[in-house]
């Protein structure tokens, strides 16, 4: 299982993609077009948002019952990689349980970051919170009602007949017509049909089979619904129990959590971030790292490396290995803050994340520094300061880091163990 281990973006795609290469099924277990993926092969970059990273490699993907799906965002993802010249035909699979973002979760998600002002969670507007929130109330349409005209008009029409309330009365928005969302969902129907399964199965005949099968989370640990910094968070479980819950699997089928985590931080999107780095060293890092937002293009907000953060991430995931991404972007800098423990309002020192939002909140970071390389990293292994960096981190969270970034493309990464 691949899981993030900060706020997002932490080159997950990449890894899962390197680690798909010998994996006969890669599951997607949370979240919906809301992740971004970056993944470069052969100088070519394929950016996904939908699609589980394995369909890169060619390797059968399947997308679990606790994604949210949209249709046209999937349908689109997939003709573009056809395109392309890759082959996807008998590779996708749908849980027939995952919910279907509609066009309304869409349009409440950007009414509801308006309305709230400064006080907004800055979503990426994909209709993620209102689609989790329908299957939660119980009123939402899912993958599987598809595959009956009949069902599927029921629901829309009950689903319609109050969204519209919602989107007129309090958003002074427009409606939505039903029998033009009917029809066009009819139309993703006969598209998706062959992709509909019943995922908990493909997955236990695959493990029963002797197959080799790669979790792929999106999102991160801190975004986590009930474990992450709430509520600017996402809202579904990317920390590692999510995929035996999404799958139908028991969680004593995983084997191996490897959490993936930047050399320093990044967060899109409102909400507290203690490491975050002050002056031009901010931009630097951006710039050095292209922190701009797959999905919306925004800026992402750059840190140095969190420790506290992340031995947060190593408990709550029960992680067993770590990859280090994006090593390469510290290069250029003679000194490496990490932050190592926070000082609470109260005065006191911690290593361990504070359970309190406000402890959180008003902490403030305590820095170590250690020594940059001021050099390239090549393909021969790290320089001898990024090598004491990488073991910095490994002493203080005690998990082996296994591999490392160092640069955008699938050849980028050192295996040190
Ligand atoms: P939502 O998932 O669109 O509802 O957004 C909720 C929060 O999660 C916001 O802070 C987003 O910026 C953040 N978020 C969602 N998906 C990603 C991602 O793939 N990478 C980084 N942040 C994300």
């Amino acid at each position: 299982m691949i899981v993030g281990a900060q706020w997002g973006d932490e080159g997950k795609g990449k890894i899962v993609d390197l680690l798909a290469q010998s994996s006969d099924l890669v599951c997607r277990y949370q979240g919906g077009p809301n992740a971004g993926h970056t993944i470069v092969v052969d100088g070519e970059t394929y950016k996904i948002r939908q699609v589980p990273s394995g369909i890169i490699a060619g390797k059968r993907s399947a997308i679990g019952a606790g994604c949210v799906v949209d249709p046209a965002v999937l349908i689109a993802e997939i003709d573009d990689l056809e395109a392309r010249g890759l082959t996807t035909e008998g590779l996708v699979f749908v849980s027939g349980n995952a919910h279907l973002i509609m066009p309304w979760h869409v349009a409440l998600d950007g009414a509801r970051e308006r309305r709230l002002g400064r006080l907004q969670i800055g979503t990426t507007r994909r209709g993620i919170g209102p689609a989790y929130a329908d299957k939660a109330t119980r009123i939402g349409i899912r993958v599987q009602d598809l595959l009956d005209a009949k069902i599927l008009r029921q629901k829309l029409e009950l689903a319609v007949a109050e969204k519209n309330v919602w989107l007129e009365r309090v958003y002074g928005l427009d409606s939505f017509d039903a029998e033009e969302v009917l029809e066009a969902y009819l139309g993703h129907a006969e598209r998706m049909r062959p992709w509909v399964w019943d995922t908990s199965l493909l997955v236990d005949r695959a493990l029963r089979g002797g197959e080799r099968v790669l979790f792929e989370g999106a999102q991160a640990t801190l975004l986590d619904l009930d474990h992450g910094t709430y509520p600017f968070v996402t809202s579904s479980s990317p920390i590692a129990a999510g995929a035996a819950v999404s799958f139908g699997i028991g969680p004593n089928r995983i084997d191996e959590v490897v959490g993936v985590a930047k050399a320093y931080v990044t967060r899109v999107g409102e909400g507290p971030f203690p490491s975050e780095i002050d002056g031009p060293a901010q931009d630097r890092v951006r710039e050095l790292g292209r922190e701009f937002g797959t999905v919306t293009g925004r800026h992402r907000r750059c840190g140095w490396l969190d420790l506290v953060a992340l031995r947060f991430a190593v408990r709550v995931n029960g992680m067993t290995s770590l990859a280090l991404t994006k090593l390469d972007v510290l290069s250029e800098f003679p000194e490496l803050p990490v932050c190592v423990r926070y000082v609470l309002p109260d005065g006191s020192e911690t290593e361990d994340f504070p359970a309190h939002q406000s402890d959180f909140h008003h902490c403030r970071p305590v820095f170590e520094l250690l020594p940059g390389w001021e050099s390239q990293i090549g393909s021969d292994g790290l320089p001898a300061a990024a090598r004491g960096y990488v073991s910095f981190v490994e002493d203080a969270l005690d998990v082996p880091v296994t591999l490392v970034g160092t640069g955008a493309s699938r050849e980028h990464v050192l295996a040190l163990r």
